[in-house]
């Protein structure tokens, strides 16, 4: 088996970019990474406190859905940060961390990740990342978001659900050999933070531009589940907020806050369009 220990990430020492002052916690077994991050939050957890789990017992996906969780062959990691912001842009920060995950694999694999709105990360067409961003908000605005990702590295697919709600994958099954976490995870929160840094630095339209180059879908023909019932048009871009832009049938162009992709039609692809 490939080394695969994370317990170094919690010197930090192995970190080219990561803060001081940051903790990294790394835990063999958690519920689940982002309730632990939420504890620490509440607890006055600084800006850039990471938590990462070897196992989750409850890993938690959107919409209620559960993380498949086993030990020692993914990464579950949960970040909290603290910006300056309305919860109205809390959703920028999922696709931040997104884009991370994509070039994280990128860079160390050369492989060629695609995001997909809002919050999934895709080789071959299939998800092998999915963020889960909580947020606590007062009046004032935000007080923390923790981040959530999960990012299927070494899982079998006999480790998948029998009966997945989606196409799923992992990194050693698209490579046809196991992959090292250690270094996939340094690489991811480098990754982070050079992109927060830059976010805090010029606002979201440098994310906003990355993120769109790296989605195949843009220019195609979706559908969506969810949010406001179901919904499909041409896929123009994110905004400002990181709202998905739709141009409907009839030509008008909605901005979509919440839902899934359920099917898609590429650019220029003759075939008949999803309903
Ligand atoms: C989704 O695609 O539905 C989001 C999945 C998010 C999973 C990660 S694993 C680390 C963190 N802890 C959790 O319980 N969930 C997120």
């Amino acid at each position: 088996m490939v080394p695969d220990d994370l317990r170094p990430l919690a010197s930090a020492a192995e970190l080219a970019t990561w803060r001081p002052g940051r903790p990294i916690r790394v835990l063999e077994t958690v519920d689940s990474t982002n309730c632990e991050a939420r504890r620490l939050a509440e607890r006055g957890a600084a800006e850039g406190t990471v938590v990462i789990a070897d196992a989750q017992t409850g890993g938690r996906g959107r919409m209620g859905r559960s993380w498949v969780s086993p030990p020692g062959v993914n990464l579950y990691l949960s970040l909290v940060l603290r910006p300056k912001l309305t919860p109205r842009h809390a959703p920028q920060l999922t696709l931040l961390a997104s884009l991370a995950v994509a070039e994280a694999l990128e860079s160390c694999f050369g492989l060629d990740a695609a995001v997909k709105w809002p919050n999934d990360v895709l080789l071959g067409g299939k998800k092998v990342a999915g963020l889960l961003g909580e947020i606590a908000a007062t009046m004032a605005g935000i007080e923390y978001i923790v981040m959530g990702i999960g990012l299927n590295l070494n899982m079998s697919a006999a480790q998948f659900p029998e009966r997945p709600l989606y196409a799923a994958t992992s990194v050693a099954i698209e490579k046809g050999e196991p992959v090292p976490r250690l270094p996939v995870a340094i690489r991811l929160l480098e990754l982070l933070d050079d992109y927060y840094r830059l976010f805090l630095k010029e606002g979201f339209a440098p994310i906003r531009s990355r993120w769109e180059r790296r989605c195949p879908m843009l220019g195609g023909f979706v559908e969506l589940d969810g949010g406001s019932g179901a919904v499909s048009g041409e896929a123009l871009g994110i905004d400002a907020d990181g709202a998905l832009l739709l141009r409907l049938g009839d030509g008008r162009v909605e901005r979509v806050l919440s839902g899934d992709i359920v099917a898609f039609q590429a650019p220029g692809d003759p075939s008949p369009r999803p309903r």
